[in-house]
């Protein structure tokens, strides 16, 4: 199987070595319109095609069924390489944030379906880990009673990418580049996972919040206009039933640094640490009129890391086998709800996503 990687820089590299761990020989290829960052991945990695431009390498030879491509850029250019990489035949893994904007998001699922090929996206790097299947174990067995109510909160003090995570990449801190500020960074992941395990018929955007603490070292030479702390209360409905969430998320906060997720149900209740698959997962219940804890049995480690996952589970999807991957219309229905959360916050105004309406279950 062939790999095209367009971006050679930090996370073009880590999927470059997950293409080492899959279960056949992968051909490498790779653009990065950067020669520096171009002649650094192919020192490490020798076996690569090198090229400085985008469209001489997917020109450079005929499209194979199963070729992919995966778009590694800063996401202002996530939309060019993938219509090229798309019109060229090829199945697309874009990393997140899948586009700038929703019309942009629009227009690569609409020529994804019309090339008839896959169009997924990098959020999926949590899903499938065995903490995650846990969780939805617990919840398929009834034991949590009627769901009511989730905390998503992921509170980090300073970790600003662009600032303090990969500071020679600033790109993160300029909207005109990055599309946004730590919603465009984390929210993919937060509801690629929140919506994996809910599986939610609608989701309702009551309301919604994005701050920028000061900090006595943001940078001053470089644009720096993104949010790195967002917060919004929403209504899932789930079968029917309202779930009422709570969700926060910084990389930039005054506040202690506060990660908690929790599902709180009728019966009982369940939490873990999503981003973190080395912490316990606990279920609590009541015996006799008093909280019992016990940890849940999570299984073996997976050999793959998150780092690996989304090119597995994209591999395993274009492979015909049972796959973790998101693609197509439910990458667009996960990036939408990252542009109504910005919306609700924009406008004031309560945003309403109906996935069942869309004829996809997330
Ligand atoms: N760094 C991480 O830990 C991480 C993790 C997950 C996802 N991501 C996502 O991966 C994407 C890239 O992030 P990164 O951290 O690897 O960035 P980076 O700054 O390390 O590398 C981006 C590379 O893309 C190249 N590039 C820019 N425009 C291009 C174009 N039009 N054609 C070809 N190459 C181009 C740049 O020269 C650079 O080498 C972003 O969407 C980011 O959100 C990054």
């Amino acid at each position: 199987m062939r790999l095209y990687i367009i971006g050679a820089g930090v996370i073009g590299r880590t999927h470059a070595e997950t293409a080492k761990k899959l279960s056949e020989p992968i051909k490498l290829r790779v653009a990065d319109t950067n020669p520096i960052a171009l002649a650094a991945f192919c020192d490490q990695f020798p076996e690569a095609i090198g090229f400085t431009n985008v469209e001489e390498m997917l020109n450079s030879e005929a499209a194979e069924n199963d070729d992919i491509v995966i778009i590694s850029t800063p996401p202002l250019a996530h939309l060019d390489p993938t219509k090229l990489s798309l019109k060229s035949g090829r199945h697309v893994l874009c990393e997140k944030p899948l586009a700038m904007n929703l019309s942009q998001a629009e227009e690569m699922v609409q020529l994804a379906e019309k090339h008839d090929r896959y169009l997924g996206c990098c959020s999926v790097r949590f899903k499938g880990m065995p903490h995650m299947e846990a969780i939805k174990d617990v919840i398929r067995s009834g034991c949590l009673g009627d769901i009511y109510h989730v905390t998503f909160v992921n509170k980090w003090e300073r970790s600003r990418s662009g600032i303090e995570y990969q500071p020679a990449s600033r790109w993160f801190l300029d909207s005109t580049q990055s599309g946004g500020g730590v919603l465009m960074d984390w929210g993919p992941y937060d509801f690629a996972t929140l919506n994996d395990i809910l599986h939610p018929d609608v989701i309702e955007i009551n309301s919604a919040w994005v701050a920028k603490p000061i900090t006595e070292i943001d940078p001053s030479d470089t644009p720096f206009d993104v949010e790195t702390h967002v917060g919004a209360s929403m209504t899932y409905i789930c079968d029917n039933q309202p779930v009422h969430v709570h969700y926060e998320r910084a990389s930039c906060a005054h506040s202690e640094e506060y990660v908690r997720v929790e599902i709180e149900g009728t019966l009982g209740s369940v939490r873990w640490t999503p981003f973190d698959s080395r912490q316990p997962v606990f279920k609590r219940y009541d015996k006799q009129g008093q909280i019992v804890e016990e940890q849940v049995e999570t299984g073996p480690r997976s050999e793959f890391t998150i780092f690996d996952n989304p090119l597995l589970h994209f591999y395993r999807k274009v492979r015909g086998l049972d796959s973790h991957a998101n693609v197509n219309q439910q990458v667009l229905n996960n990036f939408q709800c990252i542009t109504a959360l910005y919306n609700a916050a924009k406008k004031s105004e309560k945003q309403t996503i109906d996935l069942v309406q869309k004829g996809v279950i997330i």
